[in-house]
């Protein structure tokens, strides 16, 4: 595995062969067990995180919402701006959504909110989390009065010409990418940033998250389910762990992200000094696939939480 990968790593870095690689194959996408080419698992994802904001005291109601890494489509900002979200920010690295996907995604998320649906559960997504305590449709949230005045026709028909012309002046939708800076947001502008499968994979935690605190409203909040595990780049949730930092780099080669390799606690420490308040933090837990002797020396010293935590969803509010 090791080995594999890192030949992957090294032909990335090919003079001809390199570029064409990373074409072909940008990163690791498609968040664990769905993705966003599916319209259930937009909404479902979309929902788990509304439900963790109500039962958390957090804002139901973000006007403005920004996803960070959305991959193949836009549906879980799609599913925001059905619940009645008035402004939508995309930002990614890679483009990888298009407007005949985003409106094929579009119209079956319209359906599934038309429909009431029930949030798409561990049966048909058995590895998506956050999970939730029940999957009913969360009508205490989207009541009839919110959905109405939502699913109204010609707002169904503004955000439709928002997917065709995004970042137009009237659009409610803009896709950035890539996005490298904090000066892409206005700051003080927005509710909630929320990402699903993501932060794992930003290389400057740091910064995102100093730009997340910048761009948030007095009482906004961040939304994240981060996944620490492999991704198939090694054997075991944690094996990654177990690369030294050279035969890591050797793996990362040219591709234009892969996994940072930090645990929980990097996350919730980072947050933390950038002055947020963790208001919900909902762990997978699982014994360690490679033992703390084994990891690499950088992971030797992690925590017993951080050697047993291979998810986690974490909600954190501006205070
Ligand atoms: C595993 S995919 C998850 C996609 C989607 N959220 C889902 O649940 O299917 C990871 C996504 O993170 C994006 N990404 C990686 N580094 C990023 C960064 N620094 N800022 C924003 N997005 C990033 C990738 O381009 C990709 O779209």
């Amino acid at each position: 595995m090791r080995v594999k990968q890192a030949a992957y790593g090294l032909a990335t870095m090919a003079p001809v062969l390199g570029p064409l690689l990373v074409r072909l194959r940008r990163g690791v996408r498609g968040g664990e067990g769905g993705g966003s080419n599916s319209a259930r698992y937009c909404y479902s994802v979309w929902l788990r995180h509304l439900v963790h904001a109500d039962k958390s005291g957090l804002n139901t109601r973000p006007a403005t919402v920004v996803e960070m890494g959305p991959g193949d489509s836009l549906g879980m900002g799609l599913a925001a701006l059905l619940s009645g979200s008035e402004r939508y920010y995309a930002l990614d690295l890679v483009e990888f959504a298009n407007p005949t996907k985003n409106l094929q995604i579009f119209d079956e998320l319209v359906g599934l909110f038309r429909r009431r649906e029930p949030i798409p559960d561990n049966d048909e997504f058995p590895k998506v989390r956050p999970p939730v305590e029940t999957y009913d449709f969360p009508a205490q949230i989207l009541d009839e009065a919110r959905l109405s005045t939502a699913l109204a026709e010609d707002r169904l028909k503004l955000i439709r010409e928002s997917i065709l012309n995004m970042g137009g002046r009237d659009s409610m939708i803009s896709y950035k990418t890539p996005w490298s800076d904090a000066g892409v947001m206005e700051a003080g502008s927005v509710d909630v940033v929320c990402s699903q499968a993501v932060m794992e994979h930003v290389d400057d935690l740091s910064t995102a998250y100093g730009a997340m605190k910048l761009w948030l409203k007095p009482g906004g909040y961040v939304s994240h389910e981060i996944d620490f595990k492999s991704h198939g780049l090694a054997i075991g949730w944690n094996g990654h762990w177990a690369y030294r930092d050279a035969t890591w780099k050797l793996i990362c080669g040219r591709r234009p992200y892969l996994l940072n390799r930090e645990p929980l606690s990097t996350h919730v420490g980072l947050l933390e000094k950038r002055g947020f308040e963790i208001r919900s933090l909902v762990r997978a837990k699982a014994e360690p696939a490679v033992p703390r002797e084994r990891p690499s020396p950088r992971f030797r010293g992690v925590s017993e939480d951080d050697l047993t935590t291979p998810s986690a969803f974490i909600q954190a509010s501006t205070g």
